[in-house]
């Protein structure tokens, strides 16, 4: 019988620390050949989008299909969200569906993982670093929770156009990691900072990339169409930039994309992908001045070693229902 995870159940089991290690492991499988990852699926139905993400992990025995839609009338027409997702866990040796559970908060903090991962690779090792978050959302929430897994940071800023936003984040999250946060006004204020994190829904440049300074890093996780970016030319120029998947980037990310289609870099400015550094097979930072960029457009793989891991810890715990379908 399969096992029906709700909301609650999932924040129960999962941590950020748990996730950064089986989505590391799943980047490392993506860059050994151990992984499966078909390219997503969409369909469009007039008021909305659904997205159909499988993926299979080798070595870890995990396989699923998530399973996310974006109606943006849902909440005024429904009083839905706008972004639902449920993850379809199935048993690789049987294929029989063992777990059903709520997506919404998996997603966030899969998403919070791999920045986490990119950051411990490449930010500069020292302790005491600033970061700078942009966008006070779901995302971003997950994003600081997870440079400070990564780095004993001194304190973090905040600038979101809602400054309301803003301030709500600081708040909350100054308690949830005991850190000293910083909303401010002033989206520039967050170019001196060390470890900068874009997740926002802009699709134009957040900050003017000469500003940044020597030795930061950065992960742009928000925008993820060819004709979006978060990121402007200047700073992808002065960056080793490197990519969640170069497949994805090349289809997805306007952040590099948009700077290729200007001719103001190649396609050989791609650095590595995530899972070549994690693997040893490329170096990552090799020096304290040089600039890094983590580029994630978010992959079908993290969520199914998100979902294992969830699994299995609620079968240890004992949550959960087993429904007879
Ligand atoms: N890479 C991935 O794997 C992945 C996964 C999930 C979501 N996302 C993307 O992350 C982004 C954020 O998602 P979310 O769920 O947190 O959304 P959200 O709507 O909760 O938050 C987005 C925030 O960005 C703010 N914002 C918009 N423009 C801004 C600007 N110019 N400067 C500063 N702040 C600005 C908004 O006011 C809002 O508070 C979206 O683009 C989403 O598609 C990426």
């Amino acid at each position: 019988m399969p096992l029906l995870l709700n909301r609650n159940d999932v924040i129960s089991v999962l941590t950020m620390k748990d996730c950064m290690k089986v989505v590391e492991k799943a980047f490392a499988e993506l860059s050994n050949g151990t992984a499966v990852l078909p390219l997503r699926i969409g369909i469009t139905p007039p008021d909305g989008l659904a997205l159909y993400m499988p993926a299979y992990l080798k070595e870890m025995g995990a396989l699923a299909c998530k399973v996310v839609t974006v109606y943006k009338n849902n909440p005024s027409k429904y009083d839905l969200p706008t972004t639902i997702g449920k993850v379809l866990l199935q048993d690789p040796e049987t294929g029989n569906v063992i777990c059903i559970m709520d997506g919404g908060y998996l997603t966030a903090i899969r998403t919070g993982a791999a920045s986490g991962v990119a950051t411990c690779l490449l930010a500069r090792k020292e302790d005491g670093q600033t970061a700078g978050i942009y966008g006070a959302g779901v995302q971003a929430k997950m994003q600081l929770w997870a440079v400070a897994e990564a780095r004993k940071l001194s304190k973090a800023l905040v600038y979101d156009v809602s400054a309301e936003a803003a301030s709500k984040f600081a708040e909350e999250m100054s308690k949830k990691l005991n850190l000293n946060i910083i909303a401010v006004s002033d989206a520039d204020m967050l170019t001196d900072c060390d470890i900068i994190c874009t997740a926002t829904s802009s699709p134009t440049p957040l900050f003017d990339g000469t500003k940044i300074k020597k030795g930061a890093h950065i992960n742009g996780i928000g925008s993820h169409t060819p004709n979006a970016r978060e990121l402007d030319t200047e700073i992808i120029k002065r960056s080793k930039f490197i990519g969640d998947s170069k497949e994805a980037c090349f289809k997805e990310a306007g952040d590099i994309m948009i700077p290729i289609a200007e001719g103001a870099i190649s396609a050989e400015h791609f650095y590595a992908e995530l899972g070549e550094i994690i693997t040893g097979k490329r170096n990552g930072r090799i020096h304290n001045d040089e600039i890094t960029i983590f580029k994630s457009n978010g992959l079908a793989i993290q969520d199914v070693a998100t979902a294992k891991l969830i699994y299995d810890k609620a079968i240890e715990a004992g949550i959960g229902t087993m429904i007879d379908i």
